[in-house]
């Protein structure tokens, strides 16, 4: 149920000042501006989703995800000459700090139904982009952003060499769909760096299964979370999409939530991106 009139100014003040986690993570991207122009900045947007550091860390956006850290040490520390794209980008934290690790082409996108979540979460209405574009001004950025489907990145026409799908696998309705598109987006040679939600019972993993999630289980007045993976899943349907399989590298628990986040290279796929293993299997077996 949405929030109330009354009730939102409550949610948005209960929103939590940063920690210390999510401050060392900020840092790994010091945007250094002065006070007031650090200050007129967060003011500007009335709800952040990542936390920036600003001044040299004296001013921080008051982000409402909580620790990234278990992400930092996946992302690569020289991205010197590669393209990136980020998927369901938000306000561009790791956009941002793609380009700063020196990407030489960064593009962001999201469908920005975050939009519809802020807004029944915290009764906050965001026109959309607008924590990207404070940021970008700040950076003199060159971070392209597209407000675009992830369903719809063949509209970009080109492929990159490292993917970041962070925090959108387990929201959409066709994780295996998204994951195929994300394929065809893949230079040969490159790889996704995918992290979405996990699972508790570790049971699950002997059988590659994935978890089905009741609506608002897993974050209060948000219906959006549909699926837990184990790696094992992520594994399997990583392969039917064409890539080499998922490769976990961590699946931690953050404020008693499971995470998990795996590399996916790329696998065998013809020059157009177009899959070639996955048909075999449903060619061997006639009865569909
Ligand atoms: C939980 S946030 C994660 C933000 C950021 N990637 C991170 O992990 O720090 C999920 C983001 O994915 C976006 N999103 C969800 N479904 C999408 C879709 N089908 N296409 C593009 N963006 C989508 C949402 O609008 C939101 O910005």
């Amino acid at each position: 149920m949405p929030v109330s009139v009354d009730e939102r100014g409550a949610a948005v003040a209960s929103i939590p000042a940063p920690t210390a986690a999510e401050k060392a993570v900020a840092d790994a991207l010091p945007i250094e501006v002065s006070a007031e122009a650090a200050q007129a900045a967060i003011d500007s947007v009335p709800l952040w989703f990542h936390t920036f550091s600003l001044n040299g860390g004296q001013f921080y956006t008051h982000g409402v995800a909580r620790d990234h850290r278990y992400r930092l040490p996946f992302f690569p520390e020289d991205l010197s000459g590669r393209s990136v794209l980020d998927v369901g980008a938000f306000d561009g934290f790791y956009a941002f700090l793609a380009e700063s690790r020196g990407a030489s082409r960064v593009v962001a996108v999201d469908n920005e139904q975050y939009r519809d979540w802020v807004r029944a979460r915290w009764g906050v209405e965001l026109e959309g982009g607008e924590g990207f574009r404070t940021i970008a001004r700040l950076l003199e950025s060159d971070v392209e952003y597209r407000k675009l489907d992830a369903f719809e990145l063949d509209e970009l026409g080109e492929r990159f060499d490292l993917i970041l799908c962070f925090g959108i696998l387990h929201r959409v309705e066709n994780p295996l769909g998204l994951l195929s598109i994300l394929r065809r987006r893949l230079e040969s040679g490159g790889e996704v760096l995918l992290e979405t939600y996990g699972v508790e019972d570790k049971s699950l993993e002997d059988a590659a299964a994935i978890h089905v999630c009741e609506s608002g289980e897993v974050y209060a007045r948000d219906d959006f979370v549909y699926w837990g993976f184990t790696g094992g899943s992520l594994d399997r349907l990583a392969r039917i999409a064409g890539f080499a399989g998922a490769t976990v590298l961590d699946a931690p628990m953050i404020d008693g939530h499971p995470r998990i986040i795996c590399r996916l290279e790329a696998g065998a796929a013809d020059a157009d991106g177009s899959l070639v293993g996955a048909a075999s299997g449903a060619e061997a077996n006639g009865n569909g």
